[in-house]
Order: C-alpha cells, then sequence, then structure tokens
C-alpha cells in the first residue's frame, strides 16, 4: 500500500506538533511526503497541479496532515482542494482518479477533547468540524477513515509529542 502524506501548515517554522508528526511520515517506508507551504510558501496559486494530480494517482491512500485553525483547513489546504481535485479529474466526467482510495484526515488542535463536544464550548465534535473533508471524500468516491486527532498540541510536552508520533506510526 502507497501512501501519500500531504502537510500543510501556515506557519512551518513555527510548528512543533505537525513537525513532530511530518517526520513519522518521513521515516515510514511507503510513505511519500509533500509539504505544501514548503512546496509553494503560501502562494494560493502555484500549485504544479499535474504533480500534485499524479502523487494523489500513484497511492491508494492519502493523508492530509494539518492544524486546526479556527476550526477549519488551513488557507492552503482549501486553495489545493479547489484546484488539485479538479472537474473531470476527481469528478464530473471520467472524473475518477480518487476513486477506492483511502483518505486519512490527521489534525493537531490546540483545545482539549471535552471541548470538541456536545457539552464542550464549541458544541461540536472533531468529526463535525471535518465535515469539510468527510462529505469530500464521499463526493469523489474514496473511502473516509476515521480521523486522528491529537488535542492540546499547544505547548504539548516531549512525552505527549512522543504518544502522538506512536499513534500516528501505528495508523501509518
Ligand atoms: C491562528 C490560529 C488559530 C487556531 N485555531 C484553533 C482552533 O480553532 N481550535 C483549536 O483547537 N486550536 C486552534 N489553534 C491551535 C492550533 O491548532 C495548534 O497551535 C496547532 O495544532 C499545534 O500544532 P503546531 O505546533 O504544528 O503549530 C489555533 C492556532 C492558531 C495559530
Amino acid at each position: 500500500m502507497q501512501t501519500l502524506v500531504i502537510v500543510s501548515h501556515p506557519y512551518p517554522e513555527q510548528s512543533v506538533a505537525i513537525k513532530s508528526l511530518q517526520q513519522i511520515a518521513e521515516q515510514t517506508a511507503d510513505v511519500t511526503v509533500r509539504h505544501l507551504e514548503t512546496l509553494y510558501q503560501n502562494d494560493l496559486a502555484r500549485f504544479d497541479i499535474a504533480a500534485e494530480q499524479k502523487a494523489h494517482e500513484a497511492a491508494d491512500r492519502i493523508v492530509y496532515l494539518f492544524p486546526i485553525h479556527w476550526f477549519n483547513l488551513t488557507p492552503m489546504l482549501k486553495a489545493y482542494l479547489n484546484q488539485v481535485w479538479s472537474y473531470g479529474w476527481s469528478f464530473g466526467p471520467n472524473g475518477t482518479a480518487l476513486k477506492d482510495k483511502e483518505m486519512q484526515v490527521v489534525v493537531t488542535a490546540g483545545a482539549n477533547a471535552l471541548t470538541y463536544s456536545e457539552q464542550g464550548l464549541i458544541r461540536s465534535s472533531m468529526d463535525e468540524v471535518l465535515t469539510p473533508m468527510k462529505a469530500s471524500a464521499y463526493y469523489v468516491g474514496m473511502k473516509y477513515n476515521q480521523p486522528l486527532a491529537f488535542y492540546g498540541a499547544v505547548g504539548a510536552s516531549p512525552e505527549t509529542l512522543a504518544t502522538f508520533q506512536a499513534a500516528f506510526a501505528e495508523r501509518l
């Protein structure tokens, strides 16, 4: 099984949690890592669409790894989906490029798990926050794996980061 990991973080130089997870992906066999802001900075219009589509086609499973910022995807990941998941490629006529591939969403969040619950501050679960990814996956015929969410990711201790890394390694 070939896995593509698309990493997005708007401030890669400030990242601790996502960076530590990216390192795990880079050490794993049969995993290709592409970091959007490293490849394209924060330019929403510079994607090498052919290269990105080719990377998706070569994979059986695509992992999207990003931090939750304002309960949403990163701007680059949203722009990426807009442009790379194009009409006629992932949907529409002959648009079957992603069909039957797995989508695995992996996120880090500053808030704790209780915040992401019906009783919590935001009255929403992480699954609900990630609805756009789930809906997009099903729209193009992908299998949607249960997202992996790492809470309390701001200022996480080395021990906590190690538990994040171990859980991610297991999923990979
Ligand atoms: C602009 C901004 C918005 C954020 N919004 C949220 C949020 O909506 N929910 C949340 O749980 N954490 C939020 N956080 C915390 C980030 O999720 C957290 O810093 C990140 O997951 C840690 O990973 P990193 O070390 O790779 O940056 C936000 C952080 C920033 C900088």
